[in-house]
């Protein structure tokens, strides 16, 4: 992919688990989740994204279902590379999936995939999803060995993990930024599309958003959190606004 040509345009994908999360907190069918996707991609989302756990602690199947009809922008699904996801994507078909690790234990997403390791079952899946149309994304960590094996595998896409700058201290914070800009050209001269997401928030999104190469932000939790007080459009309009912002200056 020619650097040059990317745009100045960054895309925001709003991650709406969260939501479900409050809903599943007491099985109540409110907050209505295709609701949420009506305002939210009103506001200016680009794209919808909704991880189905194997647990279902917030996103449920029928979510799924619910999400592929309400969804007018694009809808990205997170998932693990189970045999049961598999085949709810193939029978969703979302416009995209992306594959992440997951560990029941876990309070959220953990780390990028590890490629290295399930490198015959990853790209088993990645053929599989891309036979039924779906574009498949690979949530990585901004490492260039790992860039490596996800370029073999051949998804068109991958998205950088940015929970280590999310966590980083303000002295690891410019090498942990470096990090993520080397991942970004390297990835992109490898003809990939590179997202990034996970822990961004109002306050840290500019830094990443203002790397050039990078497509799209998916970003959930602090945009949910931010709707308590704001509601949803705003929340989603002031995030959307933020990373525009960044991403001209
Ligand atoms: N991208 C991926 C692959 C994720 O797993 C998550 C969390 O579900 C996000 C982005 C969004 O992270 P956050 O909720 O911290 O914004």
């Amino acid at each position: 992919m020619d650097r040059q040509n990317l745009t100045k345009y960054i895309r925001l994908g709003v991650n709406l688990d969260h939501l479900a999360t409050i809903r599943e907190a007491r099985h109540t069918p409110y907050p209505d989740l295709v609701e949420a996707i009506r305002v939210a991609e009103t506001a200016g989302a680009d794209g919808i994204t909704i991880h189905l756990r194997e647990d279902r602690r917030h996103i449920q199947t029928r979510d799924v279902y619910n999400a592929r009809t309400a969804v007018t922008t694009s809808l990205n699904l997170e998932m693990s590379v189970s045999d049961e996801m598999i085949d709810i994507a193939k029978d969703v078909k979302p416009d995209y999936c992306c594959l992440v690790p997951e560990r029941r234990e876990e309070l959220t997403t953990e780390g990028g995939l590890d490629v290295r390791a399930n490198k015959v079952r990853i790209q088993q899946v990645c053929d599989t999803l891309s036979y039924g149309g779906i574009k498949v994304s690979l949530f990585v960590e901004p490492a260039i060995p790992i860039i490596d094996i996800a370029a073999e595998i051949g998804a068109p896409i991958i998205e950088l993990h940015t929970g280590t700058y999310a966590n980083a201290t303000e002295t690891e914070l410019e090498n942990e930024l470096n990090r993520l800009r080397h991942a970004t050209d390297y990835a992109t001269d490898k003809g990939l599309q590179v997202n990034a997401g996970h822990g961004l928030h109002y306050h840290n999104v500019g830094p990443i958003a203002a790397i050039q190469g990078i497509q799209e932000l998916n970003i959930g939790h602090s945009i949910i959190a931010r709707a308590l007080f704001t509601g949803l459009a705003d929340a989603t309009a002031e995030m959307k606004a933020a990373m525009e912002q960044a991403r001209k200056s």
